[in-house]
């Protein structure tokens, strides 16, 4: 197992066959030097891509993300899912639906944020349907920049958000993979961590 499946076996709750509770490190509670080292795997998974710039979506994404920057040294930047005060014009959107909440929401960044020909690594703390991946991935195409790939913290790899995205041709990197969750247990795909 590497460091964040034992982590997810140790914290994680399996709240049914499809969700999991992980609040204690990932989704409220945040654990610093954990998630730099989760950062630092993203990070060393893409070191071959001259990224530039990083995009996430609030509010777990960024721990993750802000991590990943860190190391690369680049800027963050998180989508907004409510319309800000202070962000009024010049924005990118993308119409993103959520199988959880079962409602569909408008996800929004600052054009000046993300400039064409940009390289840009999208990181997310989960990976379910990919409904948020593919809007983040909108946003990147309407402002012209390149998607260099995904850095993902926990795939449900049972759900299918990791096909959608494989089937727009984009690479996907995912720290944990979930193949099936119970109470009994978790099983995972192999992923095998690059970092000691
Ligand atoms: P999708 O974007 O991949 O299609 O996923 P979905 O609509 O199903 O997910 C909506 C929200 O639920 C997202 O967070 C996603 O990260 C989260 N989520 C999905 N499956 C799980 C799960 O098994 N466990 C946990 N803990 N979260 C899950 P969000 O509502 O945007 O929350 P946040 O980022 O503000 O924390």
């Amino acid at each position: 197992m590497n460091f964040l499946e034992k982590k997810i076996c140790e914290e994680g709750v399996v709240l049914s066959p499809t969700v999991l509770k992980v609040d204690s490190f990932l989704n409220h509670q945040i654990d610093p030097l954990f998630m730099k080292q989760i950062g630092c795997e993203i990070v060393k998974r893409y070191k071959d891509e001259k990224i530039n710039k990083i995009l996430t979506i609030e509010s777990s994404g960024i721990a993750p993300a802000v991590f990943a920057g860190l190391e690369l040294d680049v800027p963050v930047v998180f989508a907004r899912k409510k319309k800000s005060l202070t962000l009024t014009d010049g924005l990118l959107t993308s119409r993103v639906y959520s199988f959880t909440k079962q409602e569909e929401n408008e996800i929004s960044v600052a054009s000046k944020f993300l400039n064409a020909g940009e390289r840009v690594l999208i990181i997310d703390d989960f990976l379910a349907h990919g409904e948020a991946a593919l809007g983040l991935a909108e946003l990147v195409k309407k402002a012209d920049a390149h998607i260099c790939g995904f850095g993902i913290v926990i795939e449900k790899s049972f759900q299918n958000g990791r096909q959608k995205l494989l089937d727009k041709g984009y690479r996907v990197e995912s720290i944990a993979r979930i193949s099936e969750m119970s109470a009994d247990g978790i099983t995972f795909l192999k992923s095998e961590v690059l970092s000691t």
